[in-house]
């Protein structure tokens, strides 16, 4: 089929690995596609391969050639790497189209791009959806996970191509319209720094054993396979027991024990922590995961540092494989808690009218942080959460509280080891500082007062601007 004969509403602009995998999944369910990338042989080696759904997918030698194949109205979906190349796309394609047209930005965006480019895309009178997607490259082939932001209207034609390819659970699509302009990619976003949480959390556990215990990886599997037949049951936890597993065919070595310990990280779980601090919320256990992926690319630095600072560890017996359990439960509680308090933030600050039941919902199926958990937070969100924080909801706090004893031993053990667990600590004192009835900011305002004369309230008089008794 040619880019002249094609009876496609549906476009894709950037077939890389996700976008091979999208266009493949919506051919699947029944659309016809349209396709275009910079470089065409892409194109060509996914038609090769595409068998009986080959007769979809059209191939494209421009972007005008996209657009002209196209019956209006025309959904052209966008995943190229976020940034400039979003933005050259949006440009050659906005002379081409016509009202009624829409554009979706699929990728990893910064939500305040999305808000800009909506406003520029609706100003030339067309529509502009910024979507993000959760799933990795099978999630996009069989299911993702889809957070939508834009007008309803310009959602409404696209609603059944996106909910006919979006993962299911339980037979509901893993798809929601969320609100307005950036909604859809600020909770992608805000899903990334969960994401970025729970992965640190697993290299906590994963590091505990191995450097605590001297413990293989293949030694540390079946534990995390374990984990994934109960409440702990995730995507994540589910591909740890592949992942320590795994052989290096070359060395025969683990593959963890081949692979250099520096992460890579695109932006999302930074953008998060930077939101979170904008919106003025504290996000001390994502701060955490984002923070141990910057130190872990100073290897030189730590390198030398192992030579020149010492530990001055004190002996610890071994840990008990419950208590990891328990810590990690109750860890990951918290992080989807300081997830959720920054989405209402936002929410309270771009009006965008998030539905917390639905977002729990659809990261229950196709995304990268699905979880046994979500839908306990689903229910707990169904159920009027107290003041709307997420740990004060009966049904969490009651999963949360017990784990707690097993939190502390776990972080007192790791720190007496001198084993970094920058997100379990965190967590452990966030969720202390939150029971904390009367917290120690009185000597913060005391200091603040008498350095700069700022102020104080009183705990036994009305008003603010109070002094103390200091001179100056
Ligand atoms: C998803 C993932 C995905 C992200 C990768 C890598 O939900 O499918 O979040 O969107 O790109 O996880 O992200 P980093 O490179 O920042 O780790």
């Amino acid at each position: 089929m040619t880019s002249t004969n094609s009876t496609a509403s549906m476009g894709l602009i950037g077939v890389g690995t996700m976008g091979a995998a999208l266009a493949l999944n919506i051919a699947e369910k029944g659309h016809d596609i349209a396709l275009y990338n910079l470089q065409s042989e892409t194109i060509d080696a996914l038609i090769a391969r595409a068998g009986e759904l080959a007769p979809r997918l059209s191939k494209a030698d421009t972007v005008e050639a996209l657009v002209n194949s196209m019956p209006t109205p025309r959904a052209i979906i966008l995943l190229v790497p976020a940034g400039a190349p979003v933005d050259a796309s949006i440009d050659a394609l906005v002379p081409l189209l016509e009202p009624g047209d829409t554009i979706i930005d699929g990728g990893n965006s910064d939500f305040r791009d999305t808000q800009d480019r909506t406003k520029r895309v609706e100003a030339a009178g067309l529509r502009f959806l910024g979507v993000g997607i959760s799933g990795g490259e099978y999630g996009a082939r069989h299911g993702p996970s889809m957070m939508i932001g834009g007008t309803p209207s310009a959602y409404a034609p696209i609603q059944p191509v996106m909910e006919s390819i979006a993962a299911k659970y339980e037979g509901s699509p893993c798809a929601a319209h969320l609100g307005a302009g950036g909604a859809g990619h600020f909770t992608k976003t805000v899903h990334n720094g969960i994401e970025y949480a729970d992965m640190q959390i697993i290299a906590e556990l994963y590091g505990m054993l191995r450097d605590g215990e001297g413990q293989k990886p293949a030694e540390i599997a079946p534990l995390f396979r374990s984990w994934n037949a109960g409440r702990l049951k995730s995507y994540l936890v589910e591909i740890v027991g592949d992942i320590l597993d795994a052989v290096d065919p070359e060395t025969g070595k683990p593959v963890l024990d081949i692979i250099v310990d520096r992460a890579g990280q695109k932006g999302t779980g930074r953008w998060t922590i930077i939101e979170a601090v904008r919106l003025g919320q504290s996000a001390s256990i994502l701060e955490a995961a984002v923070g141990a992926r910057v130190l872990s690319s100073e290897i030189k630095t730590r390198g030398v540092a192992s030579e020149i600072l010492e530990g001055g560890t004190l002996p610890v017996g071994t840990i008990s494989r419950d208590d990891l359990e328990a810590a990690f439960f109750g860890a990951r509680i918290l992080a989807y808690a300081q997830g959720f308090r920054i989405l209402r933030a936002a929410d309270q600050e771009y009006d965008w009218g998030l539905d917390y039941v639905r977002i729990a919902e659809i990261w229950r199926e196709g995304c990268i942080i699905r979880s046994a958990l979500l839908d306990d937070i689903a229910t707990a969100f169904q159920n009027d959460l107290p003041r709307g924080k997420l740990v004060l909801a009966p049904e969490i706090s009651a999963l949360v509280n017990p784990t707690i004893p097993a939190l502390r031993r776990v972080v007192a053990h790791a720190v007496m080891a001198g084993l970094p667990v920058p997100a379990l600590s965190s967590a452990l004192s966030w969720f202390d500082e939150t029971r904390q009835a009367r917290g120690t900011a009185d000597i913060l305002q005391g200091m603040r007062d008498y350095f700069g004369r700022h102020g104080f309230e009183r705990v036994d008089k009305e008003g603010t601007g109070f002094h103390g008794p200091w001179a100056g």
